[in-house]
């Protein structure tokens, strides 16, 4: 049995890029949006009886939509085994009920997956405990490897998590590059600002990271970055998996580091580490 790899409307260079890792050929799903806003889309290629890749960050609530119609069409259309790729995987933080009543935003999204596509692959998803409600064959990849590999390209000699509950993360790209890793304590004090706790931590004259899943408005790091330059570091630098830069993020980030990136699961001018390798050899290893 044949495979294809296909993409959808937010994942246009990493598709063509994880279809490049496999030695394959990438199609773009054919989508149009009508005058009132809705979507059409059509898969542009025979899938009848192949395996099929679908790659689509879920980043808007329409690249949602559009992934649900892609998988539909897929299976109508008698394609194999289908595994959806959802690099940035949206409503992810709305993992649970935190006040009584409220939907569980993630949980919705994972059930229509499940019904739709027979495996999933996600890259640093909020809460990876939503796998509980697709089933079997789900998988999140981290891409400690390929945010080591730019950081060690970098001369970083000092990592740094800005929350304890990420230390995970930090502590592995960290044990790649041999070299010295912290964490700070963050309380959300609303959707754009945070306090952390005072810390003193040894970082004079390094050259510092500071690594998060996402960056949405900027407060995080700006915050973070502050405590690293009252410590005495060199220079900072804030990396992440999803830059979501929302409002203010751009201009808190210039002003408050000596430099911003993030990986490819979103795509824009700061997208400077791709994780396509890492999903291509999920896909060899795990899924093909
Ligand atoms: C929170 O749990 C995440 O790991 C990020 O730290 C958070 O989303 C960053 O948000 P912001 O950039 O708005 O501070």
């Amino acid at each position: 049995m044949s495979m294809k790899v296909l993409y959808g409307t937010s994942s246009p260079k990493l598709g063509v890029g994880v279809a490049d890792a496999l030695n394959t050929n990438a199609f773009a799903i054919e989508h149009r949006v009508f005058p009132d806003g809705e979507q059409y889309v059509r898969i542009p290629t025979d899938i009848k009886g192949e395996d099929v890749i679908f790659i689509q960050s879920t980043s808007s609530d329409s690249a949602i939509l559009e992934t649900f119609f892609v998988l539909d069409a897929l299976q109508e259309n008698g394609a194999g085994r289908i595994t959806v790729v959802i690099p940035y995987f949206g409503y992810g933080r709305q993992d649970k009920v935190f006040i009584e009543g409220e939907a569980v935003s993630a949980r919705t999204i994972i059930r229509v997956l499940s019904n739709l596509s027979d495996s999933l692959i996600t890259v640093d998803i909020h809460a990876p405990h939503v796998f509980e409600w697709y089933g079997d064959n789900s998988m999140n990849i981290i891409p400690y490897r390929s945010i080591a590999d730019k950081l060690s390209e970098m001369g970083i000699d000092f990592v740094l998590s800005p929350d304890k509950g990420a230390l995970h993360r930090v502590k592995s790209v960290a044990d790649i590059m041999d070299i010295p890793f912290d964490h700070l304590d963050k309380t959300r004090l609303s959707g754009t600002d945070v306090e952390m706790v005072e810390k003193s931590l040894d970082v004079s004259g390094k050259r510092v990271a500071i690594v998060d899943d996402i960056i949405s408005t900027g407060g995080t790091i700006a915050r973070a970055s502050e405590m690293l330059k009252k410590s005495g570091a060199k220079d900072v630098y804030a990396v992440c998996t999803h830059g979501l830069f929302i409002g203010p993020a751009i201009e808190r980030l210039k002003k408050a580091t000596d430099g911003f990136m993030s990986t490819d699961t979103i795509e824009s001018e700061y997208s400077k580490i791709s994780v396509a390798e890492e999903i291509a050899r999920t896909l060899r290893e795990k899924m093909l």
